[in-house]
């Protein structure tokens, strides 16, 4: 494969945030149609989360890396089983995932925008008189098909740490951060155009912490009580999405639901599946390529071990693609061996391989079974606003964690269509321009 020229072009390239400018003709009704959602970056001009100044370029890199650091933390609590203690951070970050689609709730409906998250199984809301959540929540008294779950409902012995508050059924969890107790519930969620009555739910009656996404969470995880669980006959545990280019917080990207509408021309590498963490999608990368040479990696970095939790997920929630760190640092030192002309190495934040002149860039290709997937240019390296910087957009798991996860983050998965067929224990991935 021929390495591609990256001309720095500063509009063309332009990342995020920068400027969220006043006066946008940009569209934020509602295009939500049949089974497939429209998804926001949560900093999206279209999403009330968005901050309320503008960041600088650099401010807003170091910010989804900080995000990062706490999302991986919380992933490695799911594979070790045990919660970790939030690395502490300068700033106030809210932790939550990157992407939001809406969801409508009850009867009449109330929309919330929901983060979504792939490696979490649970949905969960603030509901009204919530101590510790932010402002907008769901009201449960104006909803007429609301019903509260008790201690005897089968669902009750699927939730952590079930308690019973008179005769209903309560619970609690911890996610990054934060702490969450809440009602066991069910109410009609409304996807789309697609009405699921009776979705249960945690309907969230105090929170800690400021990892909370601010209106719930859709967990898309695989596991009892996940959405997939919830609509088999609906949805048939299948959904894909298509997130959104990281140029511009413009662009919105989409989910899927359902095998209705799904690719047909697509690439699959099995599922794998994990019994100590069922909700998590673990795949077989068994090796990376840099150009044309074919990385030496320990294949313990690589292996899937459902004992430790090692091996590939994909994720929804993380920004950046981290490798467990000998294998970063092997693609790296390769990556740098062929990035042309051979410039000085600076770094940014968490990435150690920046350079400060226009650079034509080494192609990398994961290597799942049956599947081989080359990043595009746009999914590989970041670029400043003002064309100055180019960093690859990787990094080495965290070595304050338990670090034997690699997770494929969002950055590396713009502009494709995922498609996760659950039935067919497969993961499929399709490049398609999402905006
Ligand atoms: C978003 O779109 C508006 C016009 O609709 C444009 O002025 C603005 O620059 C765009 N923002 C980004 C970050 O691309
Ligand atoms: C979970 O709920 C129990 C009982 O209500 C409470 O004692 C405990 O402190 C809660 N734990 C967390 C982490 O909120
Ligand atoms: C992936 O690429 C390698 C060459 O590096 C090739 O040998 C292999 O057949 C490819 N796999 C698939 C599934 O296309």
């Amino acid at each position: 494969m021929k390495p591609l020229l990256f001309s720095a072009t500063p509009l063309a390239l332009l990342l995020i945030i920068t400027t969220i400018v006043q006066g946008l003709n940009l569209n934020c009704q509602n295009q939500d149609k049949g089974s497939t959602l429209q998804v926001l970056h949560v900093y999206s001009p279209c999403s009330p989360f968005r901050p309320s100044k503008p960041l600088s370029w650099e401010e807003s890199v170091l910010q989804m890396q900080a995000k990062d650091q706490a999302r991986l933390q919380f992933l490695s609590s799911l594979v070790a089983r045990k919660s970790v203690v939030p690395i502490a951070s300068g700033r106030q970050i809210i932790q939550s995932p990157t992407y939001i689609v809406r969801a409508k709730i009850g009867t009449p409906v109330q929309t919330l925008l929901l983060a979504l998250d792939t490696s979490n199984d649970a949905a969960w809301i603030p509901c009204a008189g919530c101590v510790g959540c932010s402002s907008a929540a769901f009201a449960p008294i104006k909803s007429t098909s609301f019903k509260s779950l008790g201690c005897q409902a089968p669902q009750c012995r699927q939730v952590p740490n079930p308690t019973c508050t008179g005769t209903t059924c309560s619970f609690n969890l911890t996610y990054g951060g934060s702490s969450i107790a809440a009602d066991l519930s069910q109410d009609t969620i409304t996807l789309a155009n697609d009405a699921v009555p009776a979705y249960t739910f945690g309907c969230i009656k105090k929170a800690t912490g400021s990892s909370l996404p601010p209106q719930g969470l859709l967990g898309l995880g695989r596991g009892p009580l996940s959405l997939l669980s919830q609509t088999q006959n609906l949805y048939q545990s299948t959904f894909s999405y298509c997130l959104p280019s990281f140029k511009s917080l413009n662009f919105s990207g989409s989910l899927r639901l359902g095998p209705i509408g799904q690719p047909i021309r697509i690439k699959y590498t099995p599922l794998l599946k994990n019994p100590r963490r069922s909700s998590l999608y673990y795949v077989n990368l068994f090796a990376i390529r840099v150009g044309r040479k074919v990385v030496d990696i320990p294949p313990a970095d690589l292996a899937f071990n459902p004992t430790t939790g090692a091996g590939t997920i994909f994720d929804s929630g993380t920004v950046f693609t981290r490798l467990v760190a000998s294998a970063y640092t092997a693609v790296r030192d390769e990556f740098r061996k062929r990035v042309k002309p051979n410039a000085a190495i600076t770094t940014l934040g968490g990435f150690d391989t920046c350079y400060s002149v226009p650079i034509t860039a080494p192609t990398v290709t994961f290597m799942f079974t049956g599947m081989n997937v080359t990043l595009p240019p746009d999914n590989l390296l970041i670029h400043s606003t003002a064309g100055s910087i180019t960093c690859l957009a990787m990094a080495a798991a965290p070595d304050n964690v338990n670090s034997v996860l690699n997770v494929i983050a969002n950055m590396q998965q713009q502009n494709h269509r995922i498609l996760y067929d659950v039935p067919n224990s497969r993961l499929g991935v399709a490049r398609e321009p999402c905006t």
